[in-house]
């Protein structure tokens, strides 16, 4: 069976953790001679990983291309403006190209559905590098950033700020529940997760003792938690939007009332890009609490170890 990370729970409890703890691993051996290069060939030609984009990137496209080389295999970065994906051909024939040629298959795109139509079609392993609905690599980071500074995630409380109705939120929910957290979404109305999300990340929560929750008051939300996230108002592909959004995210802005509300060593994490004096305060991002830059670089480790997880068990 290939195994792939379309959504955050394509990982049960036990198989996120495996990852968690690959990718402190990985972490901890950089650069030394137990660094694993499971994507060098037997004849010492690298595998190739196709990392494709449809939206922009610095993130994600660093780290996988950082990552692959790593793992002994050659990144091949294709944005949409340079791929027959980008003029319209279907998901699947491009697919049929690719999975004869590279190892793994990672891609930003709008539409889960695509995602998914890619998995269901591909030999080889597909990873989500964000969709509008979905960010698993990004949460993988922030839980191992997470576990680097309290230990552990199980039992904690995680509080999301900002926009409840998109990918960040929705992976967290997700995510964190698998890791047994926690999760509180603060949001405006009209900005709720999806009921579908919040149902399943519910019903993962019943099984790992966490918990899920959203709620409007953003006090509320913060009050005691141990880590405080936040993400732009406006993703990618809402940018017409940008004047109607602002205003109801304003009471949801992660700034310093918010921090002290929350536990006194509150974790601060944001996925980046961020947008000082909107969804965080410029003292917050830059101020003790944050976590912001071990959460980037650990895209780099988290995603070494899904890529090694995935191919191991896709055999
Ligand atoms: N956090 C994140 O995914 O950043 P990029 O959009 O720069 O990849
Ligand atoms: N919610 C943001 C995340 C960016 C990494 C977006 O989709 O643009």
């Amino acid at each position: 069976m290939i195994r792939h990370l379309t959504r955050d729970d394509d990982l049960t409890p036990g198989e996120q953790a495996e990852v968690l703890a690959l990718a402190a691993e990985l972490k901890r051996t950089r650069h030394t001679d137990a660094a694993p290069t499971p994507l060098r060939a037997a004849n010492g030609v690298p595998r190739a990983v196709a990392v494709l984009f449809d939206k922009p990137s610095t993130r994600t496209r660093v780290s996988f291309s950082v990552g692959v080389a790593e793992l002994g295999g050659y990144p091949l970065v294709i944005d949409a403006g340079s791929s027959q994906l980008g003029r319209g051909e279907p998901v699947e024939d491009t697919t049929r190209v690719l999975d004869r040629q590279v190892s793994a298959i990672v891609w930003r795109t709008f539409g889960q559905d695509r995602l998914e139509t890619m998995a269901a079609t591909s030999r080889v392993p597909v990873v989500n590098a964000l969709t509008d609905d979905f960010h698993p690599c990004q949460i993988l980071a922030d839980l191992q950033t997470v576990i680097e500074r309290r230990g552990s995630l199980a039992g904690r409380s995680l509080t999301y700020l900002g926009d409840g109705a998109n990918n960040m939120a929705h992976s967290y929910l997700l995510g964190g529940a698998t890791a047994g957290m926690h999760v509180r979404i603060g949001s405006p109305e009209g900005y709720q997760p999806a009921p579908d999300v919040l149902k399943r990340a519910a019903e993962i929560a019943a099984e790992t003792g966490g918990s899920v929750q959203w709620t409007a008051d953003a006090a509320a939300a913060a009050d005691g938690a141990d880590v405080l996230v936040t993400d732009t108002w406006v993703s990618m592909g809402q940018e017409d939007e940008y004047d109607a959004r602002v205003a109801p995210f304003l009471p949801y802005a992660l700034d310093q009332a918010a921090v002290d509300r929350a536990a006194d060593d509150v974790v601060v994490l944001h996925c980046l890009p961020a947008y000082r004096g909107k969804e965080i305060a410029a003292d917050v991002i830059d101020g003790p609490r944050s976590a912001v830059w071990d959460e980037a670089e650990n895209r780099l480790h988290a995603q070494k170890a899904l890529l090694v997880w995935l191919l191991e068990r896709s055999g």
